[in-house]
């Protein structure tokens, strides 16, 4: 895939903000972008046509294009995209690496969406690649638990793109963080069943999220989880290029081990391994591994898994950063210390997502019968969810209710009291 629209992107003036996000709350939009002036296209020139005269005479020519190719009318409708300004800017989410997410409100029907402004300001390669994977692959997976893409609005000029998706209230990550206690057994288990119906989904589609992290995982206010934030997804499947595929994915924490060892190709098993962090994330309410660079982070998996052998992940001698990994002496796995109020099947369902080698680690839609799921507790439904404030639309925490401490006595008006 080439990137598009590089011709004009150099002659277009880059503003880093619009008129829309900046933020005086002055979203009167500037004429231009709603109605554009209706100018002539440069080169033609008006007819005068005589009403008195006969009408010109039609000359029939020949079609310029192949008679193979299909009538325009047969594609799908190109429309132009609608512009930012058809929203109302709320307040700001988040700034992320590749984008600034805001929270608006439809003008005409509305409904609160979130908007995510892509980062096109330092372009100078035309419309990045992993934008259009990103809105690529938001539209190609569409689920219940993945977020939903409405449309893609444009700004003042061609490097304000905003994708427009459903407004979810809260990130897992921001919740796990104000929760006062983790979640239940139960809750788990449906978080990540819906989390394994959705990598699923996008792994029969065959797309690779490759940034499965807490953060990127949405939960609105009825118990259920979004997929977002898809900046670094991929097809896979399609031939891989000379230089094989980047090891410059998913956020070093939910790294599988064959990226951390520099694999040139890899598949669906890299989501896997980050779905198994996650996992121990939900049991733990903090990051199982929070290594500050790639060395660390190998230590931290072997001191939980037991180091990798041979016989165990054949593969591993064959991947390029092995020799350069000075490997412990074998030592048990330490799951059950970490995770000690586990039940065995939740602690074989950890090690299936946590296993050295990809080939063997567990696929979503295996992982969806795994026995974890149907032993109890079983899996609370989402209705029954406590909701939290949303600190993404501005809401603050409301103090729990509770009995109010009896009022101090009024000191001055008992010394005034003259004694016997
Ligand atoms: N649809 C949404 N509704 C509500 N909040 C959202 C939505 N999409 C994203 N956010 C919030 O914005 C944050 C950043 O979004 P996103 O992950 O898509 O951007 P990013 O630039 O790729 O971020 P990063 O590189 O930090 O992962 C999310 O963690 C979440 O808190
Ligand atoms: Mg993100």
């Amino acid at each position: 895939m080439s990137s598009t629209g590089t011709g004009t992107q150099s002659s277009t003036p880059s503003r880093k903000r619009s008129k829309w996000d900046e933020d005086d709350d002055d979203d009167i939009p500037p004429a231009a972008s709603i109605h554009p002036p209706k100018r002539r296209p440069k080169g033609t020139t008006r007819v005068h046509i005589d009403p008195d005269s006969p009408p010109p005479q039609l000359v029939t020519q020949r079609p310029t294009h192949s008679v193979y190719v299909p009538p325009r009318t047969h594609h799908i409708p190109i429309t132009p995209s609608r512009s930012v300004y058809c929203y109302e800017r709320l307040n700001q989410i988040e700034e992320g690496s590749y984008g600034i997410v805001f929270r608006a409100r439809d003008k005409q029907t509305g409904d609160i969406v979130a908007l995510k402004k892509l980062k096109l300001d330092d372009e100078k390669h035309g419309f990045p690649i992993t934008a259009l994977r990103e809105v690529n692959a938001l539209m190609n997976c569409r689920h219940e638990n993945v977020v939903g893409i409405r449309e893609v609005v444009v700004g003042d000029t061609l490097t304000q793109v905003f994708v427009v998706m459903d407004f979810i209230e809260h990130d897992l990550k921001s919740l796990l963080t104000v929760m006062p206690s983790p979640f239940l057994q139960s809750e788990i288990k449906t978080l990540m069943m819906q989390l394994l119906s959705a990598v699923k989904h996008c792994h029969d589609n065959w797309i690779l999220h490759r940034d499965l992290k807490t953060s990127n995982l949405l939960m609105n206010n009825r118990g259920t989880i979004k997929v977002a934030d898809f900046g670094l997804a991929r097809r896979f499947g399609d031939p891989v290029g000379i230089g094989g595929m980047t090891q410059l994915v998913v956020t070093l924490w939910y790294r599988a081990p064959e990226i951390l060892l520099g694999a040139k190709t890899y598949s669906t098993a890299v989501d896997m391994w980050s779905v198994g962090c996650i996992f121990a994330e939900l049991l733990l309410k903090e990051p199982l591994f929070q290594a500050k660079g790639e060395i660390e982070l190998l230590s931290m998996i072997m001191k939980l898994l037991g180091p990798p052998t041979p016989s165990i992940w054949p593969e591993m001698n064959t991947l390029p950063l092995t020799k350069t990994l000075s490997i412990p002496s074998p030592q048990p796995a330490q799951f059950r210390q970490k995770f000690p109020y586990m039940t065995a099947a939740g602690i074989d369902l950890l090690m299936s997502f946590l296993t050295y080698d990809p080939e063997q680690r567990i696929t979503a839609e295996e992982a969806l019968q795994h026995p974890y799921f149907s032993e109890s507790p079983l899996p609370k439904h989402p209705d029954l969810f406590a909701s939290f404030p949303s600190a993404a639309a501005g809401e603050k925490r409301r103090k729990p209710d509770s009995p109010t401490a009896p009022a101090r006595p009024n000191y001055k008006l008992l010394l005034d009291i003259d004694m016997p």
